[in-house]
């Protein structure tokens, strides 16, 4: 999950309770990072052992290029109990928030720390009264629009966060696994399901799905294409790749997965079809330039004669970068919200 760019607000907020010496690290203290933005900056003295959990491709990437230590899903943590510090970033995903602040629980040491920090926007009010509920040691500092809370762990609380905030059923969608916080976690995106009732059912060849999610367009594939015998599924955010993974599990067509920052890395392969829904923001505002990146990325890899399809909603301007990168484009269908669109011949970036 996408950390928005937050970085700078949270890293004042994680600060504070260090700054005011509520809370300290002594040098050996072993410290967990969950889902940082790739531009987190830490307090002196908290980065001497340090592990980062970090899924979401770009985010990985600079945290990986600052020097630290990120794998990119919790499930790799040893379930030891020895982090001597978890520090949870929140989202605005309660969903989310509540699956890290459950890990965090399971992998804090006795006598440990938790500390979530998040924009009060971010669902943090919602999960400082959730966790007073249940410990009277929960402390909190207010900063601007956001909130840093922390509380000690000892196995009471550990029981009790684990009980509240482990997910009973895993999210879906349609029969689907989906990704808590990911893409469409609870529905079939409307524009995705559009596009999915406009591709051909003669595709064949290779075929690459570009910001696949949880693998919804993927499926529709499969299911409309019987000749469709290959697949490649790229995707930024590692959870919603793993849900991928499973949905397709036992399909008839080759499948290969890929965890890609399709805005800045490169990508293996040529395709005579690309499908995408692509992102159009990681925060809350909207960013054209992300998705025409990537529509960028998709006429590089595309074969001489090749096609893409693609929906977006309709005020998104990416008819700049289809003009440039296309010899031609049709409007396959159009609604009050969304378009679906077919570029074909890919021609070269201009110098
Ligand atoms: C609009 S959703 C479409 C998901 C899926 N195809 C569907 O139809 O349900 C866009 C997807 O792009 C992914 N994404 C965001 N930034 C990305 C990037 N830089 N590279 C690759 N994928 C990215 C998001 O995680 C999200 O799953």
């Amino acid at each position: 999950m996408s950390s928005g760019g937050a970085g700078r607000d949270l890293s004042k907020l994680i600060a504070r309770p260090f700054s005011h010496d509520t809370l300290s690290a002594d040098a050996s203290a072993r410290v967990l990072l969950l889902a940082p933005p790739g531009d987190l900056q830490l307090p002196d003295g908290l980065t001497n052992d340090l592990l980062a959990v970090q899924g979401f491709r770009p985010d990985y990437l600079k945290l990986t290029q600052h020097g630290l230590n990120v794998v990119p899903d919790s499930a790799e943590i040893a379930n030891d109990g020895s982090f001597d510090i978890v520090i949870v970033c929140l989202s605005r995903h309660r969903r989310w928030n509540e699956q890290m602040l459950s890990t965090a629980a399971r992998v804090c040491a006795e006598g440990g720390t938790i500390v979530a920090a998040g924009g009060k926007t971010d669902g943090a009010g919602a999960i400082r009264k959730a966790l007073s509920r249940l410990t009277d040691d929960l402390q909190s500092l207010p900063k601007h629009h956001g909130i840093v809370m922390w509380l000690r762990v000892d196995n009471a609380v550990r029981t009790a966060l684990i009980a509240a905030f482990h997910p009973e059923e895993e999210p879906s969608a349609a029969g689907f696994v989906t990704a808590p916080g990911g893409f469409s976690a609870e529905r079939v995106d409307a524009g995705s399901a559009l596009l999915a009732q406009h591709l051909p059912s003669d595709l064949d060849g290779a075929v690459a799905d570009f910001c696949a999610g949880w693998g919804y367009l993927s499926a529709a594939a499969l299911k409309r294409c019987p000749a469709l015998a290959s697949l490649d599924l790229f995707e930024a955010d590692w959870a919603s790749l793993e849900a991928a993974k499973r949905n397709l599990t036992g399909t008839r067509a080759i499948i290969a997965y890929h965890w890609r920052d399709l805005a800045h890395e490169p990508v293996e392969g040529r395709f005579d079809t690309i499908v995408m829904n692509p992102p159009f923001h990681t925060g809350r505002a909207a960013e054209p330039a992300l998705g025409a990146a990537i529509i960028e990325r998709a006429a590089s890899c595309l074969k001489p004669g090749g096609r893409l399809f693609l929906v977006a909603n309709r005020q998104l301007p990416y008819e700049g970068v289809i003009d440039r990168r296309f010899a031609t484009a049709r409007l396959l269908a159009e609604t009050p919200i969304y378009k679906v669109i077919e570029a074909a011949r890919p021609v070269a970036a201009r110098q």
